[in-house]
């Protein structure tokens, strides 16, 4: 399961019209987070789009590569992405880890485990997204989901859990649950937005089986 999607991190461009050579950018909402740009011929000229300015095909070139730059796929996560994927993770606040679980040995476990169900997102050589998720035959579990903080508001988050959640349906689950900490903000907006409901009437135990050390970021 691959996704892509453009991303503009300061961009104000969201559509362009080719006009005798040249091109019209109209900034047609100053959103700072674009999705995508539109190139269509015969459009409006630039008397008749108020808030756009002529380019040369110089500058649309250099638009496009810059594009191209910031486009991301989203793939399945193995093991040799774990050295960025482990920085991309103490990158992150408020994410609980602990020195087993999330060594190189304990991921490389989980993936084998769960190798169609984890998912990165890539931008050229550098790992801007990842989601681990896995199952024990009946519930889902989603663990560590983290977008690099520049890269953050514009849906990559929400195509890796939906690659996460399509791929735990694929094999037949039927519910997924995940644990997120109570003072992170960001966290629980982000599941709440995506009909991750919260249980009151549970209590959440555990019992470690060994000797472990927690690394909260
Ligand atoms: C939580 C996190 C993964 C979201 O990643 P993201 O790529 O920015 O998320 P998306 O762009 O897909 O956001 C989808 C929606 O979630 C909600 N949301 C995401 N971040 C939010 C924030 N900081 N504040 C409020 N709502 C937020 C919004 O409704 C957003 O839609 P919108 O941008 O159209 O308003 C990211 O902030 C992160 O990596 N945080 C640190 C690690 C972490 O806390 N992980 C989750 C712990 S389990």
């Amino acid at each position: 399961m691959t996704g892509r999607r453009w991303i503009l991190p300061d961009a104000k461009i969201l559509r362009s019209d080719a006009v005798d050579g040249s091109a019209n950018f109209g900034a047609v909402d100053g959103s700072a987070t674009a999705i995508g740009i539109e190139l269509c011929v015969g459009g409006p000229r630039a008397s008749e789009c108020p808030d756009g300015y002529r380019v040369t095909m110089e500058i649309l070139e250099k638009v496009m590569e810059l594009l191209d730059l910031a486009k991301f796929e989203i793939r399945v996560m193995t093991i040799d992405d774990y050295e960025k994927v482990y920085a991309l993770w103490m990158s992150c606040k408020n994410m609980g880890f602990n020195n087993l679980d999330d060594s190189r040995e304990g991921i490389a476990k989980y993936l084998m485990r769960n190798p169609s169900t984890c998912f990165v997102a890539e931008q050229g050589e550098n790992i801007v997204g990842v989601i681990l998720s896995g199952h024990d035959g009946r519930r889902g579990l989603i663990h560590h989901l983290a977008v690099a903080e520049d890269c953050r508001r514009q849906g990559i988050a929400t195509e890796l859990l939906e690659s996460a959640v399509s791929s735990l349906a694929a094999e037949g689950i039927n519910k997924v649950a995940l644990l997120v900490f109570n003072r992170n903000g960001a966290g629980n907006a982000f599941w709440e937005k995506n009909g991750f409901t919260s249980r009151e009437d549970l209590i959440y135990r555990n019992k470690a089986l060994v000797e472990m050390v927690r690394i909260d970021t």
